[in-house]
């Protein structure tokens, strides 16, 4: 596996697979502490292309103040050989300075106006807009053909797709269906801040997305249904952020006519903040 940290590294591999061998490439952005769900992409990306290239950068511009930035946990070595074992022919590397060259506060930005500021990005003020940058600087850099995402985070691959279908980029986006622990967590990095107690609970978020779920396809009321999930969370020591039903297509507040849906939720469970989601048609 190429191992690239600086930006003419990057260029030098991309030349020799994509102009002068013409080979495909797919891309998975991430920020490391690698696990099955991360794994996954890698694979959905092994199906895409002739070349799979995995970013690994925690993104300052995407933390709030007061977030977990410092704290957010940095695994390279397993990471890298979790890469190896997967297949990957390149992980990127980049460092705050080759990707944030001049003061943060004075780079352009690329705002998804809308659907960034709903759900996590109202809770998250500025989140979506690091997000939006930096993956489109990483596709600048990267020139992917295919970039591949995972669908836990839901709201975040809808804004990418926006923002590649807004800004014309040449880059199919795809998404992955959320990996699982055996009792049902969704995959994450922040689970690990999860105590041994809570980890037992953690999987509560997962069940009560399922009986909403359960509760519409049988037409009940969707605000009762709601609130009935709300305090079940509550029950199981959790502090919910917001659980909505949203419209897929566009994450728009969903009405009544509305067949294809997304539950979504957000809460903390001692120190972590959750998210979690589950499709339903109707
Ligand atoms: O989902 C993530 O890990 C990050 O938000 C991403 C897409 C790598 C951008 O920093």
């Amino acid at each position: 596996m190429n191992i690239l940290e600086t930006r003419k590294d990057l260029q030098t591999l991309l030349k020799r697979w994509k102009d002068r061998d013409d080979l495909s490439v797919a891309f998975v952005p991430t920020m490391g502490n690698l696990h099955a769900g991360h794994l996954r992409l890698v694979e959905e990306a092994h199906q895409r292309a002739d070349r799979v290239l995995v970013s690994i950068f925690v993104n300052p511009l995407q933390f709030g103040a007061g977030e977990d930035f410092a704290s957010y946990p940095r695994t390279l070595d397993e990471d890298r050989r979790a890469l190896e074992d997967a297949g990957a022919h390149a992980l990127f590397l980049p460092s705050v300075q080759t990707l944030y060259p001049r003061p943060m506060e004075e780079m352009t930005r690329i705002r998804v106006p809308g659907i960034s500021e709903m759900l996590c990005g109202a809770s998250r003020p500025g989140h979506f807009e690091g997000v939006a940058t930096v993956v489109c600087k990483l596709f600048n850099l990267t020139r992917p053909d295919v970039a591949v995402f995972g669908e836990k985070d839901y709201q975040q691959l809808a804004i990418i797709r926006r923002m590649v279908a807004d800004l014309d980029m040449p880059v199919s986006i795809v998404g992955v269906p959320t990996v699982r622990e055996p009792d049902g967590l969704a995959m994450s990095s922040r689970n690990g801040y999860l105590t041994a107690e809570e980890r037992r609970r953690a999987a509560v978020l997962q069940q009560v997305l399922q009986t909403v779920s359960a509760g519409l396809r049988e037409g009940g009321e969707m605000q009762a249904l709601l609130s009935d999930a709300h305090g079940q969370l509550i029950e199981a020591g959790f502090r919910p952020d917001y659980l909505q039903v949203r419209r897929r297509s566009d994450l728009a507040e969903a009405v009544a006519e509305d067949r294809e849906l997304v539950i979504l939720a957000a809460a903390y469970l001692g120190r972590a903040r959750l998210i979690d989601n589950l499709s339903v048609d109707r």
